[in-house]
């Protein structure tokens, strides 16, 4: 299996140009010089003409003023003069976000993030169509005469977000990729390949707010606080960075709603102003994610059990196609079934009728992994609130730290004051303090000994059957 995602990596390596030569350094954060602009591909893209034609953007300025967006602007730290970095996605959140710190006076330059195997998987991928992002992220820099640039950062993206996911698939678990990619590749790979370029900050769409000290208090933390539209709100996707990370972010979207967003793009007349929310490298989709993951680690046919009976009722394409709870895509008579339990090292997947007759619902987990944004423990950890999956809902919670061998990852037992009905292995937990996100870490495999009972023959014939 392990050669298939080779093949795969060294037909995407042939299909580039650039990389056509030995890949020039292993090292996953290349020196700016290098990441920036691989010539033949970008500058070819950069002298595209763009759909949006230039009378059609000479025919609707901008028709509103700076002055009309100071209210706007409490996100934006307008009141100093910054060299800003705006990450661009070719949507209109981050769109609105570079236009209002540029009309806070801020110097800024635009980045647009490039994954290049995108291309490879084109037809597969159309959902994601990274040229049309990438005219209409110009347009919207065009209009306010802010360079963009475009970093390539597929080598990041492939050793520190894909092959990671691919790893814990083959183990059963499914991780989210947008947590994932926020902390490794759009505030990790791309902070480092433009850390020689001094800026004061870097800035996203990102629905969230950060707090930072004043600059003659150099010890205080900075700090991630909800966004001011409660149901946008995107602290759960930032909630794993550090505070290193947090220190150099901007996000001038925290302090309005999405409505408001949509309305000042009407009245920018941004070229993106009707177009759906565009979903940048970090979100892929989850079930194209998936599928895409699935392909990689391709398919080994197993077979499916029933879990109370060990009676054999068909084959699957790989365990890793499915996720305990999964009643789709079993294709097999007499149901509904559901997925209950996977023998990952046999390969065996166990299917039940009577899923739902167990209570499933939980409310004490571990959690591991654990990083505090702050870079501490808060002072007290049993009165705090939860999110277990990106959304406005909230539980409360209590933790209790346990001793772990690694001193920078500590793991905790989290009980929330009511059940949850859907929480697996590898989803990430966000603990909060009212307004203010403390950090996350990784819900853990075995929190109880509570897994579906499958029966002593099924396990038997899942062995043999190897
Ligand atoms: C959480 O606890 C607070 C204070 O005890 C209470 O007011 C609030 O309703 C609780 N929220 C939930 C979702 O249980």
């Amino acid at each position: 299996m392990s050669m298939s995602m080779l093949r795969i990596r060294a037909m995407m390596m042939a299909s580039l140009p650039l990389l056509s030569l030995p890949n020039p350094n292993p090292n996953p954060i290349l020196p700016i010089h290098f990441s920036l602009f691989p010539p033949s591909k970008s500058n070819k893209v950069r002298s595209k003409p763009l759909s949006v034609s230039a009378t059609s953007l000479e025919l609707n300025l901008p028709s509103i003023s700076d002055r009309d967006l100071k209210p706007y602007l409490s996100c934006s730290m307008p009141e100093k003069r910054l060299r800003v970095a705006v990450l661009l996605s070719g949507g209109v959140d981050s769109s609105i976000a570079l236009r209002l710190l540029h009309a806070a006076g801020h110097s800024c330059t635009a980045f647009y993030l490039k994954i290049w195997f995108q291309e490879d998987f084109e037809n597969f991928w159309s959902a994601c169509p990274w040229d049309e992002d990438l005219k209409y992220a110009q347009a919207v820099c065009d209009q306010v005469d802010v360079p963009l640039e475009i970093i390539h950062l597929t080598d990041e993206y492939w050793n520190n977000v894909v092959s990671h996911i691919i790893a814990e698939y083959r183990c059963g678990r499914t991780p989210n990729p947008d947590i994932l990619c926020n902390t490794r590749i759009k505030f990790g790979a791309f902070m480092d390949a433009i850390s020689s370029m001094k800026f004061d900050y870097v800035a996203s769409g990102h629905y969230a707010h950060v707090v930072h000290s004043s600059p003659d208090r150099k010890d205080m933390s900075s700090v991630l606080e909800l966004s001011n539209d409660m149901v946008k709100d995107q602290t759960y996707f930032l909630s794993h960075l550090s505070q290193s990370q947090l220190r150099r972010l901007l996000f001038p979207l925290g302090c309005i709603s999405k409505d408001e967003v949509r309305r000042l793009a009407a009245k920018m007349d941004l070229p993106n102003k009707d177009r759906k929310d565009s979903q940048g490298i970090c979100f892929l989709g989850k079930i194209k994610f998936s599928e895409f993951v699935a392909r990689h680690i391709g398919e080994m046919e197993g077979i499916i059990l029933e879990a109370e009976t060990g009676d054999y009722l068909g084959k699957h394409r790989g365990f890793w196609f499915y996720t305990i709870g999964q009643r789709q895509g079993l294709r097999l008579p007499g149901g509904p079934w559901y997925v209950v339990e996977k023998d990952t090292q046999n390969n065996v997947v166990f299917v039940s009728r009577n899923y739902f007759s167990l209570d499933k619902k939980r409310r004490t987990f571990r959690v591991g992994s654990l990083k505090w944004l702050s870079g501490f423990p808060p002072d007290r950890l049993d009165q705090l609130q939860c999110k277990v999956r990106h959304g406005p809902s909230f539980y409360n919670c209590s933790v209790k730290m346990e001793t772990s061998q690694d001193r920078n990852s500590d793991i905790a037992v989290v009980d929330l004051s009511e059940d949850d009905q859907g929480l697996a292995a590898g989803q990430y937990a966000a603990l909060y303090q009212i307004k203010t996100c403390l950090g996350s870490g990784v819900i853990l495999d075995s929190w109880d000994n509570q897994n579906f009972p499958v029966c002593a023959k099924a396990l038997k014939i899942a062995k043999i059957g190897r």
